[in-house]
């Protein structure tokens, strides 16, 4: 129970605040993240080297791949591709610990791109864990802390709120969870 409570918040809260991570930080000149996806089609999939998108991916960012120059809709990105269009294509800094690497480090970093790589660790570390196996309840209380402290840095970096108000987060955020 506990764990599905975590998938399912990482999916709507944190996959929303993700989302919104990528549709706000877009670079010029695009007039908007889906642009600057078909701008940077050669780089996610080049024709030579390795691919940075998978096929599910290709199919789900570029699906009228070879020949169309139509992108999916971010509603419709999981988390890993969030994160991957994330790094790649938006104008996210990286974090001063680099890419791809866990922040337990670097408790204090609060910038855009700690918090991504937050999220990203805290789907790898959930997601690894076995939904049979039992999460302890401080376990649990302890993922549902982490996820409301890096929901609002990603708030305070976009100067808004992502998800819930800030009246209704507790009630709302947490009893439909
Ligand atoms: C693009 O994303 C992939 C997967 O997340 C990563 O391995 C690669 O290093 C990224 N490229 C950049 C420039 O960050």
């Amino acid at each position: 129970m506990n764990h599905a409570r975590l998938n399912v918040a990482l999916v709507t809260v944190c996959g929303k605040a993700m989302r919104d991570v990528l549709l706000e930080n877009v670079e010029t000149p695009y007039n908007d993240i889906y642009q600057a996806i078909l701008a940077k089609k050669c780089k996610l999939i080049p024709t030579r080297g390795r691919s940075v998108l998978n096929q599910h991916q290709i199919q789900l960012v570029y699906p009228d791949h070879p020949n169309g120059q139509q992108t999916g809709t971010v509603d419709r990105f999981d988390l890993s591709l969030l994160y991957t269009l994330i790094r790649n294509v938006s104008t996210v800094p990286e974090p001063t610990t680099f890419w791809g690497n866990d922040l337990q480090e670097q408790p204090t970093d609060s910038s855009l791109g700690a918090s991504v790589q937050r999220i990203r660790s805290y789907r790898n570390l959930i997601s690894g864990h076995s939904p049979d196996a039992t999460l302890k309840q401080e376990e649990f209380e302890n993922y549902w802390f982490k996820f409301d402290a890096v929901l609002r840095d990603i708030e305070n970096a976009l100067g808004r709120q992502v998800y819930c108000s800030d009246l209704a987060r507790q009630e709302t955020c947490y009893l439909c969870l």
